[in-house]
């Protein structure tokens, strides 16, 4: 038996909620050994308080850093600074942080700088290339850096932790969180009808996000200067449906070029359990997300990625997602191409998970316990079964 280890959760973004909610779900199931400290920075507000209402988490700490138009550098310091208060008082045994935004690399510094053990869920995703996607390449790599415990999602990601050398034993093989938020939500039964979402009857609809640092500017222009081209051409055919960011950049060029098309939809960012089941009813989906390039695939749904690079080329290695850059008449081909060659759209639709199978959680916990003495196993690998 071990006295109760405190397990202190940092997070403040949509997309780190959703992938950590699952693990403090399982955290809660060992109520004598595991105690979580949920500590949000809210660099996102309305996006992050859109997820905690979806899984009913309701955090200890509350840092309501977001600023309109911060910088990556008012993030990284207004978390460091209010964190630091937060892990002197409470002196966790343990620290998790997820993925690679701002706040993740804040926490994990701040984990170091108070020699707080570390784990980075989502661990060992890589470009290669320190400005795409940027900040995230470097956060990510500095958070491994850091980090005591490497839950490393998918093989690929392993095996860029092992090239960079770090030990064996503090890596383990999960699956990635996404799928078991995933699995969980798009059970569950819901209507898009209710939740005031009225899809076009008879067009394809084509789901559509982008919010990435690296396309603000002419990339963005291009993506909506490819959609409205489309939506004028195959206006009988097609419905476009755009959650708009709600990062002003964002959100001002999108507005500025797509309000006025008749077939392309912008709404507000939807909350997790109202955007799965919008993916359900997709056709089709482009996006610059990570998060999504990693649920769509287990939703049978095809992909094409706005970006010149990507951390996630597994499902792209099984042909469900397509890497399409940012080029307007490339975007417009590939999406013509599926709208109208069958055995294309058919070959990039199949339902694959090649990054988990709704255990991450599991074994992640399993690790903590086997990490704290209270288990004698290590969790078993997450093992990839691509079935399409
Ligand atoms: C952040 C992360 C990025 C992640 C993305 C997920 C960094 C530097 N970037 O980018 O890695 O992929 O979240 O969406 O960590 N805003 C609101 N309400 C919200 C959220 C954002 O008003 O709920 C507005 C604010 O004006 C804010 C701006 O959006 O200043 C930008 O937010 P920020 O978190 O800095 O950048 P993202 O592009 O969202
Ligand atoms: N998502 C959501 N509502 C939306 C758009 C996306 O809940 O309107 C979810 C999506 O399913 C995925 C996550 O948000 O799990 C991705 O977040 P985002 O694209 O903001 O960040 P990234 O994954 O690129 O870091």
């Amino acid at each position: 038996m071990v006295n109760r280890k405190r397990i202190m959760f940092v997070f403040g973004t949509r997309p780190e909620a959703i992938k950590m909610a699952p693990v403090i779900k399982e955290v809660e199931k060992y109520p004598d050994v595991l105690e979580p400290i949920v500590v949000v920075t809210g660099q996102h507000r309305q996006m992050l308080d859109q997820v905690l209402r979806i899984f009913d988490l309701d955090p200890d700490y509350d840092l309501g850093i977001m600023e309109e138009n911060q910088t990556i550098a008012n993030i990284v310091s207004k978390s460091l600074q209010g964190l630091e208060e937060i892990i002197l008082r409470e002196k966790p045994e343990m620290l998790l942080v997820q993925g690679d935004t701002s706040t993740a690399f804040a926490a994990a510094l701040a984990a170091f700088y108070y020699r707080i053990p570390l784990g980075h869920v989502e661990a060992g995703l890589r470009t290669f290339d320190k400005w795409r996607p940027y900040p995230e390449e470097m956060n990510r790599k500095m958070i491994s850096d850091l980090a005591d415990l490497h839950f490393a999602p998918t093989r690929t990601s392993l095996k860029n932790l092992l090239e960079e050398k770090v030990p064996k034993e503090k890596i383990y093989l999960t699956g990635n969180t996404v799928i078991d938020a995933l699995l969980t939500v798009s059970k569950r039964n819901f209507s898009l009808e209710k939740a005031g979402i009225k899809l076009a009857k008879g067009k394809k609809m084509i789901l559509v996000t982008a919010h990435r640092r690296e396309s603000f500017g002419q990339p963005l222009r291009d993506i909506c200067t490819a959609i409205k081209r489309l939506a004028e051409k195959y206006r009988r055919e097609i419905e476009f449906v755009i959650p708009v960011h709600r990062n002003p950049i964002v959100s001002r060029v999108i507005n500025e070029l797509l309000e006025n098309v008749d077939n392309v939809e912008l709404i507000e960012p939807l909350d997790y359990e109202a955007f799965v089941h919008l993916m359900k009813a997709s056709y089709l989906i482009l996006t610059d997300s990570g998060g999504v390039q990693e649920e769509a695939p287990s939703l049978g749904k095809p992909v094409l990625v706005l970006r010149e690079k990507t951390e996630r080329p597994d499902a792209v290695e099984v042909g469900a997602v397509k890497l399409v850059g940012l080029t307007e008449q490339v975007i417009f081909e590939e999406t013509e191409r599926l709208l109208t060659d069958r055995s294309a759209y058919a070959a990039m639709s199949k339902a694959v998970n090649p990054y988990g199978d709704g255990q991450a959680s599991e074994r992640i916990v399993g690790a903590l316990l086997h990490y704290f003495g209270a288990k004698d196993q290590r969790p078993e690998d997450f093992n990839v079964k691509i079935t399409g």
